[in-house]
């Protein structure tokens, strides 16, 4: 590829509708970056010699398109991989996307058009082709295809501020097709392993001083499994400077991350999660572990310098492993709202459509963690429908129920209690439990002892003085996490959740 990307970075791209706030966040992101800041807009009007104001009005739009196309095209060039405020129509149509593709990387923030349009009126901003809140929000419907089709990233910008949104980017989730191919790029000529479950191994390239194959599965993530990998890290004498490649589902990449945290007290790693779990959940946020007398009670935070998600290394998942990665789709769209929840309502949407959905889970899941990277607070919203379902997890024996189906249990467990108990709006948990269904997901678990699943519950982590603790919605986009809910209520949900008494019965 290009000489932008010869010491393994590119420049990263933000675009979006006006009021996005990327002028900001670029800013932000830069300065976190270390990484100098380019706004096309700036340079526009440097070359032009007059405002994009007047250019539009003397000149008109199609002048003003040509600029943009010149300054995009510079920026690009460029070999120290700026960050860019791409404005708002530089990166559409299609030659603009080629070249993005090619030599950048994309992150759109998304913001629904009347926040964008409050935020313009307040800062008494001016722009030429945005007069008033119809106008925008027509714009808005406009550019949303062209804005999805060049986007690498897209994370909703409604309700986050401007350093979390940077915070997040820098996490480096990008979504691509065919990404996986290039995971060498990133490597900038450091001397580098690969690290990858047997089914995707062949699918990532790069040249890796060695090539370690994992068997995926919950025995890889083991003292054994572990102690593996850094005798084979030690043999290829990775040093501190090194990289390490993880490629898999998420048992590989927790594994995988936990070696690299602790090889030489730590090196860097890159992430390409291979499974729909891996893609929206478990290769984000740099929770590593392997199960030594419980499961994941022995890791480390360690972020990967970026998560590489290739949704063409799906096409050969499992049916019931995608099933199980489409049950933590539903959680994260839950949790976010807006176009995701959308988009996830309408049900799987099969292949083609698949890499949108994992584009904007792993935005939301980001973001959150962007906020809070250790788990002290916010992070714990991204536990809903994990009190019951861990609980039901747990008591089917692992490798009884994958953990996307015991999440699907405890999601319509945790929406039922959040009819009852915070205000959510009546008939979501039918419609989520018909939308589970659908993707073929077990919505309740028969032949599950409730006793089991109860003291299983009264071992989990989420629990404060030994009582359970729950997320729960008070409506769709807006969840509240350390929940307490009375002991008969909890029985009954448990209950139905294992299919020994009617579900009707908690409602
Ligand atoms: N660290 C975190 O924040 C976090 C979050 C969620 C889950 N997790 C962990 O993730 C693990 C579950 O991850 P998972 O569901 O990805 O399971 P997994 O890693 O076991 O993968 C599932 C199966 O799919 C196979 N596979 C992987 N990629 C494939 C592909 N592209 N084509 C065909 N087969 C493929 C694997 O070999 C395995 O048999 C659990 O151990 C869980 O604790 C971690
Ligand atoms: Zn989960």
């Amino acid at each position: 590829v290009g000489a932008a990307v010869a010491d393994g970075k590119r420049p990263i791209v933000l675009c979006g509708l006006m009021g996005a706030g990327k002028s900001t966040v670029a800013r932000l992101l830069a300065e976190r970056l270390g990484r100098p800041l380019v706004d096309l807009d700036a340079e526009i009007e440097a070359v032009a010699g007059s405002g994009v104001a007047e250019i539009f009005a003397s000149a008109g739009e199609e002048a003003f398109r040509a600029y943009e196309r010149d300054a995009l095209r510079a920026a690009l060039a460029r070999p120290d991989a700026p960050v860019v405020d791409a404005g708002g129509g530089a990166v559409l149509g299609g030659e603009a996307r080629a070249a993005l593709h090619e030599r950048a990387l994309v992150a759109w923030l998304d913001v629904p058009s009347d926040v964008a349009w409050e935020r313009l009126a307040e800062g008494g901003r001016v722009r030429p082709l945005a007069a008033d809140p119809a106008r925008l929000a027509a714009i808005d419907a406009e550019r949303r295809e062209g804005y999805a089709a060049v986007a690498d990233a897209i994370l909703p910008t409604a309700a986050a501020a401007p350093d979390a949104l940077a915070a997040a980017i820098a996490l480096a989730v990008w979504t691509r097709e065919g990404i996986a191919a290039g995971a060498g790029e990133l490597l900038g000529g450091r001397r580098a392993v690969l690290v990858a479950d047997s089914a995707v191994a062949r699918r990532v390239a790069g040249s890796f001083v060695a090539r370690i194959e994992v068997s995926g599965g919950e025995e890889a993530k083991s003292v054994a499994g572990a102690e593996r990998l850094w005798r084979e890290l030690a043999a290829a004498e990775l040093e501190r400077g090194g990289v390490v490649v993880v490629a898999g589902g998420g048992t590989v990449t927790d594994v995988g991350g936990l070696c690299a945290a602790t090889f030489r007290r730590g090196v860097a790693w890159i992430a390409v999660p291979s499974t729909l779990v891996g893609q929206v959940d478990a290769a984000i946020g740099g929770k590593t572990a392997i199960n030594v007398a419980a499961k994941n009670d022995v890791g480390a935070f360690w972020l990967p310098e970026a998560v590489l998600c290739d949704p063409a290394l799906l096409a050969t998942l499992p049916a019931r492993e995608r099933a199980a990665g489409f049950a933590e789709i539903v959680k994260t769209a839950l949790l976010a709202g807006g176009p995701l929840w959308d988009l996830v309502r309408r049900g799987d949407p099969g292949d083609a459509a698949l890499a949108g959905l994992v584009q904007r889970c792993a935005g939301y899941k980001a973001l959150v963690v962007a906020q809070d990277p250790q788990e002290r607070s916010l992070r714990a919203v991204l536990n809903l429908g994990h009190t019951i379902g861990h609980g039901v997890e747990a008591a089917a024996g692992y490798g009884g129920l994958l953990h996307g189906e015991a999440v699907a249990i405890g999601l319509v467990a945790a929406l039922r209690l959040s009819e009852r108990l915070a205000g959510l709006a009546g008939g979501t948990a039918d419609e989520v439990e018909a939308l589970l269904t659908g993707a073929g997901l077990p919505v309740a678990a028969p032949g599950i002892e409730p006793g089991a699943v109860l003291a299983a519950m009264r071992h989990d982590k989420k629990r404060v003085g030994g009582e359970p603790r729950f997320v729960l919605l008070e409506a769709v986009g807006a969840p509240l996490a350390g929940q307490r809910v009375p002991d008969e209520l909890v029985r009954a949900a448990v209950a139905a959740a294992t299919g020994s008494s009617s579900r009707r019965a908690s409602a």
